[in-house]
C-alpha cells in the first residue's frame, strides 16, 4: 500500500516512518530502472523547484538540477549570495515569498534549525540538501546503494569511521530507521550529538538495529559489512584543520585498517574525499570501494524524493 507523501518536507530520516524510507527505496529502484531503459518519464511537468545553496556542492546541485530536469520539472539555482537572505531578509519572509513562485525549495546551508525555520513558513516542500546537523538524502542514497549490493538491510552492520557530523548523523538515523547496526568510531572530544543518539536509539529499538558509540577503529571494522567515512574537517570547520589532522591520524580507512575486515565489507565515502586524509587512494580506487555508485544513486533517490513529495 503506497503512503501519500505529497507536500511533505524531507528535513530528517528520523523524521520519516519505516514504510516512507521504503517506498523511497522502491520508488528510486523503479526510476533508474526507467532512466537506464532509456524511458522518459516526466511526472513534474510543469513544476519548478528552488535549490538554496549557502554551501559549496558538486554532486548535490548537479544531481538535483538534472534529476528535475529528468522529470520533466525546473530546478532554479539561488545562490544564497544573490539572496536577500544574504542581507538580512527572514527565512520565514523567504519562505512565504518561494512558496508563491515554486513547487519545492531544496536548501543546503550550515543552521539546521534555518531549515526547520523554512519549513515551518514554507507552503511548499522543503528538502535538506544538508545541514551542519544532518545530510537525508545522502544518507537515503547509501541505504539504497547499500540494499543494491547485499540485498536487504536489515542486520547489517556498519562501521563508520571518523568525525561525528552530519553524515554520522544521519548514518544513526538511517540505520536505525531500517535495522541496520551502526557503529560510530570517533576519536574522544568529536562523537556524535548526544540528541541525535539519544533519538536514533529510540528508533532502533522499533526496528532491532544498534546504535554502538566507541572508538577502536580495528575493533570496529571486524565484523562490518559495511566501512564509512567523511571528511575529518567539513565546511564551515576550515579554521579547525590543523588540529583535526592531529586528533584523527589513527582514523584513516587504510589498507592496513582493511586486513581486519572481511574480503567482501563494502567500502564506503559520501564524497567530496580528502584523498591522502581519511582515505588512502589504494582504498578509494580499490575493489571495495563503491563511492561512485553511491555518487551516481544521489540522482535516482533524489529523484524519488522529489517525485514524491511534490
Ligand atoms: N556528498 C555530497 O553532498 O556532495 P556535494 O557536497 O558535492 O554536494
Ligand atoms: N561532512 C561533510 C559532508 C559533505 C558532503 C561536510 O559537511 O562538509
Amino acid at each position: 500500500m503506497a503512503v501519500d507523501m505529497k507536500g511533505k518536507d524531507l528535513i530528517s530520516i528520523h523524521d520519516l516512518s519505516r514504510e516512507e524510507v521504503d517506498q523511497i527505496l522502491d520508488t528510486t529502484h523503479i526510476l533508474k530502472m526507467k532512466q537506464k531503459l532509456g524511458e522518459i518519464y516526466h511526472p513534474l511537468k510543469g513544476k519548478t523547484m528552488g535549490m538554496i545553496f549557502q554551501k559549496s556542492s558538486t554532486r548535490t546541485r548537479v544531481s538535483f538540477e538534472v534529476g528535475m530536469w529528468q522529470l520533466g520539472g525546473y530546478a532554479l539555482f539561488l545562490s544564497a549570495n544573490d539572496l536577500q537572505l544574504n542581507r538580512g531578509e527572514t527565512i520565514a519572509d523567504t519562505a512565504r515569498n518561494l512558496s508563491r513562485y515554486l513547487d519545492g525549495i531544496m536548501i543546503r546551508t550550515f543552521s539546521h534549525q534555518d531549515v526547520v525555520d523554512l519549513a515551518e513558513y514554507s507552503s511548499v516542500p522543503v528538502i535538506n540538501g544538508l545541514t551542519d546537523l544532518l545530510h537525508p538524502c545522502q544518507v537515503l542514497s547509501d541505504l539504497f546503494s547499500i540494499r543494491e549490493k547485499k540485498q536487504n538491510l536489515e542486520g547489517l552492520k556498519l562501521a563508520y569511521i571518523g568525525d561525528g557530523n552530519n553524515m554520522a548523523h544521519s548514518l544513526m538515523f538511517g540505520g536505525a530507521k531500517t535495522g541496520m547496526h551502526v557503529v560510530i568510531c570517533s576519536p574522544s572530544g568529536f562523537e556524535p550529538d548526544p540528541e541525535v543518539t539519544r533519538l536514533s536509539r529510540l528508533d532502533a529499538s522499533k526496528t532491532g538495529a544498534t546504535i554502538t558509540i566507541q572508538d577502536d577503529p580495528v575493533e570496529a571494522v571486524k565484523t562490518a559489512d559495511v566501512i564509512y567515512t567523511d571528511v575529518w574537517t567539513s565546511m564551515g570547520q576550515e579554521e579547525e584543520y590543523e588540529k583535526r589532522l592531529q586528533s584523527f591520524k589513527r582514523y584513516q580507512v587504510n589498507n592496513t585498517l582493511l586486513e581486519n575486515a572481511t574480503e567482501d565489507v563494502l567500502v564506503m565515502h559520501c564524497l567530496p574525499a580528502h584523498r591522502g586524509e581519511e582515505i588512502t587512494n589504494e582504498v578509494i580506487d580499490g575493489p571495495r570501494s563503491i563511492v561512485f555508485d553511491q555518487a551516481e544513486n544521489r540522482l535516482h533517490v533524489q529523484k524519488a524524493i522529489m517525485a514524491l513529495v511534490m
